[in-house]
């Protein structure tokens, strides 16, 4: 197949509404949990995207029957009958590594192999896998395989993480939730997507208490019923459209979002002179009109912390602000490939190992440039909107893996934006 390219042509105002697609990171651990189910589950608000494609095809390997009904997925895991996932899918989406926990907690057993993903570091599964070994789970490796087998069936276990990792702790709450005993995660990750889960798994009759803080406690019960569940909006998509809007100089109200899960970043827009007001619950309008400044220092933290998926678009905006920008990256080790594609563009960007500094520019220009991640990508396209001239953006299937149509979408709000 020949590979497409997102054709940009910059210069254009954003103004608008954008209806925001449900949370890539909630809906893969959400797939994963339908494993535990033993009745039919339902998820609402699916975003199409080639990662939650990837995670219903390891369903349907698994021997799930799954059905999807435009943003509707019914996974019925009665039938199961296979504990191994291919290499080839496994590969494909780092996250799947969710997925292990889930039929550890189903079967006691699984085959698995390293997971793939973004290269935006290492991203290791140590922490995953000592805390299965706590909860009675040998791993065994074997020609590029771990042979996980839990000889006593899972046992709840007390496991402080090292760091608060968000894969980790949900693949500990996924084979937590059916374990005998008691399971309690210390040092737990408390983003908004760890709290979905949970939500899921109580409506499915787990007993999970604590999330959306440091401790987590799960008291194993016999067995999960199914559950019906609405995945929470995506709150970095979120803020890309929030990017697009002020690097446009445009306004926009995006729709359908949550915006208790950005309070991390509308201080930086704040600092930067962005108008942003809340109304209701779920709708956020921005306003970019007047003359915007540098916000000043980005650091990246875990949640509530500023989240180190929104540092790209924010360093794509900042490019083109008055003043220097300071961004340091403290979860990822190489989370700055998108810096040199934006000094093709013609921003001006310095990077020391884990801090970027970002000199403003009176202007950028359209160029050929490619994305190396996701987020990355999707700041290319947030610059590419401002840049004079024509920007061609290849390797777009990192794009895909987090952001429905998003051509689609940037062009009914004014973009010039085409997929070729
Ligand atoms: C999730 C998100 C990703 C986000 C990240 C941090 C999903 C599908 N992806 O990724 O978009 O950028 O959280 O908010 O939800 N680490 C280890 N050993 C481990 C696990 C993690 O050293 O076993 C390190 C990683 O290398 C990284 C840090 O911990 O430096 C954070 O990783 P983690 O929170 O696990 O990120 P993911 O769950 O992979």
């Amino acid at each position: 197949m020949v590979e497409q390219k997102l054709v940009i042509e910059g210069g254009r105002r954003l103004q608008g509404e954008i209806q925001i697609q449900g949370a890539k990171n909630s809906v893969l651990p959400l797939l994963a949990a339908t494993v535990l189910c033993k009745g039919e589950a339902v998820l609402h608000n699916c975003p199409r995207l080639t990662d939650a494609d990837a995670a219903f095809r390891i369903l349907d390997c698994l021997g799930c029957k799954c059905s999807r009904e435009k943003s509707v997925i019914t996974v019925n895991a009665e039938q199961m009958s296979n504990n191994h996932v291919p290499d080839a899918l496994t590969r494909e989406m780092r996250s799947s590594i969710v997925f292990l926990g889930a039929i550890l907690g189903r079967c006691g057993h699984c085959r698995w192999s390293m997971p793939g993903g973004c290269q935006i570091g290492q991203r290791p599964i140590g922490f995953h896998l000592y805390a299965l070994k706590r909860m009675g789970v040998v791993v065994e490796n074997d020609g590029g395989f771990m042979d996980c087998t839990a000889p006593k069936g899972i046992q709840g276990a007390k496991i402080s993480l090292p760091f608060p990792s968000v894969g980790a702790t949900e693949n500990i709450m996924l084979a937590a939730v059916t374990a005998k005993g008691r399971t309690e995660i210390h040092n737990a990750a408390r983003e908004p997507e760890v709290v979905d889960l949970a939500e899921f798994l109580n409506k499915c009759g787990a007993k999970v208490t604590g999330a959306g803080g440091s401790t987590i406690v799960i008291e194993g019960v016999e067995k999960l019923s199914g559950g019906e569940h609405t995945v929470i909006p995506d709150r970095i998509v979120t803020a890309t459209y929030m990017c697009c809007a002020a690097i446009t100089r445009g306004e926009l109200l995006l729709t359908k979002t949550k915006h208790d899960d950005l309070s991390p970043v509308f201080p930086i827009f704040e600092k930067m002179g962005c108008s942003v007001y809340c109304f209701d619950k779920d709708r956020i309008y921005v306003n970019a009109r007047k003359a915007m400044v540098s916000p000043g220092k980005i650091v990246t933290h875990v949640h509530p912390g500023f989240p180190t998926d929104s540092q790209p678009l924010l360093m794509a905006l900042t490019s083109v602000l008055s003043g220097t920008t300071i961004f340091e990256e403290t979860i990822f080790e190489s989370r700055f490939n998108h810096a040199p594609e934006l000094i093709r563009l013609g921003a001006k960007i310095d990077v020391i190992e884990r801090v970027a500094i970002v000199e403003w520019v009176e202007r950028l220009s359209g160029a050929n440039v490619r994305a190396f991640d996701l987020r990355g990508g999707a700041a290319l396209v947030t610059a590419a909107l401002a840049c004079e001239g024509v920007t061609k953006i290849s390797e777009i299937h990192y794009i895909d893996r987090g952001y429905e149509a998003i051509e689609e979408v940037l062009r009914s709000v004014g973009a010039n934006i085409k997929r070729k």
